[in-house]
């Protein structure tokens, strides 16, 4: 018997086929059952009566949650059924009985799921969080290689600091003291000298200290570079990317989106391009708005949000002052106050989901700016050398992978958005 999977079986009717997975709900009145049973692509319900099988339906009376099944039967269509079909069951093999299971269907509190999210992962809500985090990371790959971009994988260990000092974690190198990589940018501006356009995708590290609904410890990053990339280009391609993104999760994820209760109008009201605020009239808004802001001040959280807030679609803050904007970035040419650096704020209060910029091209600013940085400048001898060995001006920007999927699943945290989080007080399971 053919083997589907449950988000296949709507092209299944009235055929018998065979699906493999686990009870989530059962409801029985004795006379006859609905089992709940979720694959990891969907749920299905599956109905039997005591009086067409009594020896199945004593089968059915023994499963319990999340024990593993194969059920067959036959499809049929039925609107109000999750995924618009059921299966009439004609057989069930138990693969494993499962012990009480200690997520039930009622509320429980975080801690309680966060301390089980080995197990939390298989609830409808998360199974729907983790494959939107899917489609959003395929879809970044095949946008990237559209653009003619090619993957190059940055290291995880490396000899020094990207995003400041204050972050990194270090680890201890056969003696040698080393960190964690906090962003892959040093070595994605080396590989588009090689490759001229070029993306890594991996997992970064900040040892944040604080506790934030924004700030994993470990989070996932796309970051592109790209050789002769000036700061426009850079803009381009990254409201490319983000509205190929929406367009891609709003076509392959509706399901989850409305397991998640996403507002989707929300996402479809996502328009090129997206609008432009320079920091300074970032401030103005601000003040405009009765907050007593600073010039030169970094934005916190609620700052974001209040400049996002009269946007549809993702905002960029752009031309940041100099003193709050990392090592790299290059001055801007008719104002050197600020740096021709841009973050890209998600509408709805979600914040900062891209950092980039156009960088220093030439040796002498570069150099100039490590050492006020207080950086080693041993360990940025080789960067240097790009500036050293045919600079040209360049670009690029990261992507968060885990703040762009709470965005766009209308989460509130995103500790939901990664399969096993990394957070301030948490490193289990
Ligand atoms: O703005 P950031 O620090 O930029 C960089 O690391 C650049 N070197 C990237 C580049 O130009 N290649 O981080 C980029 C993005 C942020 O906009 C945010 O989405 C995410 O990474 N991010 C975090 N996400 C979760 N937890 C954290 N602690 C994060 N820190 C940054
Ligand atoms: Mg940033």
């Amino acid at each position: 018997m053919e083997w589907v999977l449950i988000k296949n079986l709507k092209n299944y009717p009235e055929r018998e086929v065979e699906v493999k997975g686990w009870l989530y709900n059962k409801r029985s009145s004795g006379k006859i059952v609905f089992m709940i049973i979720r694959d990891g692509t969907g749920l299905l319900q599956c109905v039997l009566m005591k009086k067409d099988r009594p020896d199945l339906f004593e089968q059915a009376e023994k499963i319990n949650q999340e024990s593993s099944v194969i059920v067959r039967g036959t499809v049929r269509e039925e609107p109000r059924s999750p995924g618009g079909v059921e299966m009439q069951l004609t057989d069930i093999e138990i693969v494993n009985i499962a012990d009480n299971y200690p997520i039930s269907l009622k509320e429980h509190g975080v801690d309680f799921l966060a301390d089980r999210r080995h197990l939390w992962i298989r609830t409808p809500k998360q199974s729907a969080l983790l494959r939107v985090r899917s489609t959003v990371e395929q879809a970044c790959r095949d946008f990237l290689h559209q653009q003619d971009f090619v993957l190059a994988d940055a290291p995880i260990i490396t000899p020094a600091a990207c995003e400041g000092t204050t972050t990194l974690f270090e680890i201890d190198y056969h003696g040698e003291k080393a960190f964690l990589s906090q962003s892959g940018q040093l070595y994605n501006e080396a590989a588009a000298m090689a490759l001229g356009r070029i993306y890594c995708f991996g997992p970064t590290f900040r040892a944040e200290k604080s506790k934030t609904r924004r700030h994993l410890m470990e989070f996932w990053m796309m970051e592109a570079e790209a050789a002769y990339f000036d700061f426009e280009d850079n803009l381009k391609l990254q409201e490319g990317l983000i509205y190929f993104i929406i367009r891609t999760v709003l076509d392959k994820n509706k399901e989850d989106l409305k397991v998640l209760n996403r507002d989707i109008e929300k996402l479809e009201a996502v328009s090129l391009p997206f609008p432009r605020l320079s920091y300074t009239e970032a401030v103005e808004v601000l003040r405009n708005k009765g907050r007593e802001f600073e010039w030169g001040n970094d934005f916190g959280a609620p700052d974001e949000t209040e400049i996002s807030t009269n946007f549809n679609s993702p905002v960029f803050v752009h031309r940041y002052p100099t003193k709050i904007k990392a090592f790299y970035m290059k001055p801007d040419p008719s104002d050197g106050k600020v740096v021709l650096g841009a973050d890209l704020l998600a509408p709805e209060g979600y914040g900062e989901i891209i950092g980039g910029g156009q960088r220093i091209d030439d040796l002498t600013l570069l150099e100039s700016r490590i050492r006020e940085h207080n950086l080693p400048e041993e360990a940025f001898a080789w960067y240097l050398d790009l500036r050293r060995y045919g600079s040209v001006p360049h670009s690029g920007f990261g992507l968060g992978i885990e703040r762009t999927v709470a965005w766009l699943c209308g989460i509130e945290h995103v500790r939901e958005t990664i399969p096993f989080p990394r957070t301030l007080y948490r490193l289990y399971p």
